[in-house]
């Protein structure tokens, strides 16, 4: 089957999760000014209203939708009150997530569950929600926000890791059970990105080389852009990232020591 190409957000009916800051904000922001009208999902309402003004001002038309996307019964009532609304949703972008910079032991299970929840889950829920409407329609696209740690396993993050791997793993084989439907889903799986996701703290303990290697967020927006614009089904922002995978499945030792080495922590 041909690929699925969004050559045009013009009037397309847009869910972002995570639309209060970082990529997701942009994103938002990206869509509406390209004609979308984009429903804004994320707990704080406040910096969902400012993107929601940024929006509008620049000609967009946006929903607010408070939402704890790790919630099931929230995100099916948000779901419906959008569905009522519009009718419909074109493009769902999953992309509602956060980090955890610690090792494995550091964490209670309680903290790990509510990670599975919110990273893992959320994207379950929203993608139930919706997809039966882009399928009975023969027609949506599924943009799924991973990382780079959902393909590699990163050390001192661990869960998160877990979260984002089975996120890859539900959007791969996704990806092929509904494309024959007219559904396109998008793996992006971004290395470090300069956003609210790391804390001060976060910073200061972060290798020399991750923190000079981390880009602006805008690059990931162009890339989801481009990607669904050339039907592409997975990307990894920066592209030359990807390399490591390579490495993985030939040189599996050769990989693990570079990251056990890329990855030591300047403090503990
Ligand atoms: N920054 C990176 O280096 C990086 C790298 C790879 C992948 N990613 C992924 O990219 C996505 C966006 O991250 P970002 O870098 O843009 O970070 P960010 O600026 O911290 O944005 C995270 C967004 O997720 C929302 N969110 C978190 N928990 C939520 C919950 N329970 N319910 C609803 N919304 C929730 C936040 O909104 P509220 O707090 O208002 O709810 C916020 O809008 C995440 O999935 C992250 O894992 C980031």
């Amino acid at each position: 089957m041909a690929r699925k190409r969004l050559t045009s957000w013009n009037d397309k009916r847009v869910v972002i999760t995570g639309a209060s800051s970082g990529i997701g904000r942009l994103l938002a922001l990206r869509g509406a000014s390209e004609g979308a009208r984009v429903a804004l999902v994320a707990r704080r309402e406040d910096r969902l209203r400012e993107v929601a003004e940024m929006a509008n001002a620049a000609g967009g038309e946006t929903m607010i939708v408070p939402c704890d996307v790790g919630d099931g019964d929230a995100v099916q009532q948000c779901a419906a009150t959008i569905l009522d609304r519009w009718g419909g949703v074109d493009v769902l972008v999953n992309n509602a997530g956060y980090g955890g910079h610690f090792r494995f032991l550091e964490w209670d299970v309680t903290d790990i569950e509510r990670m599975v929840r919110v990273n893992f889950l959320g994207t379950v829920y929203w993608t139930k929600a919706l997809l039966s409407g882009m399928v009975d329609r023969r027609s949506g696209w599924i943009v799924m926000m991973a990382s780079v740690a959902g393909k590699i396993g990163v050390p001192r993050e661990s869960v998160y890791s877990a979260t984002k791997f089975a996120m890859v793993g539900l959007s791969e084989a996704l990806s092929i059970e509904v494309e024959d439907s007219g559904v396109h889903v998008l793996t992006v799986c971004p290395g470090a990105i300069d956003t609210e996701f790391f804390s001060e703290l976060d910073r200061e303990r972060m290798p020399e080389v991750a923190l000079r290697s981390m880009i602006q967020p805008e690059r990931v927006v162009d890339a989801v852009f481009n990607g669904l614009a050339k039907g592409k089904r997975e990307i990894t922002v920066p592209a030359m990232i990807a390399c490591a995978y390579g490495v993985k499945a030939v040189a599996p030792a050769v990989l693990r020591s570079g990251v056990r080495r890329s990855t030591r922590a300047r403090r503990d």
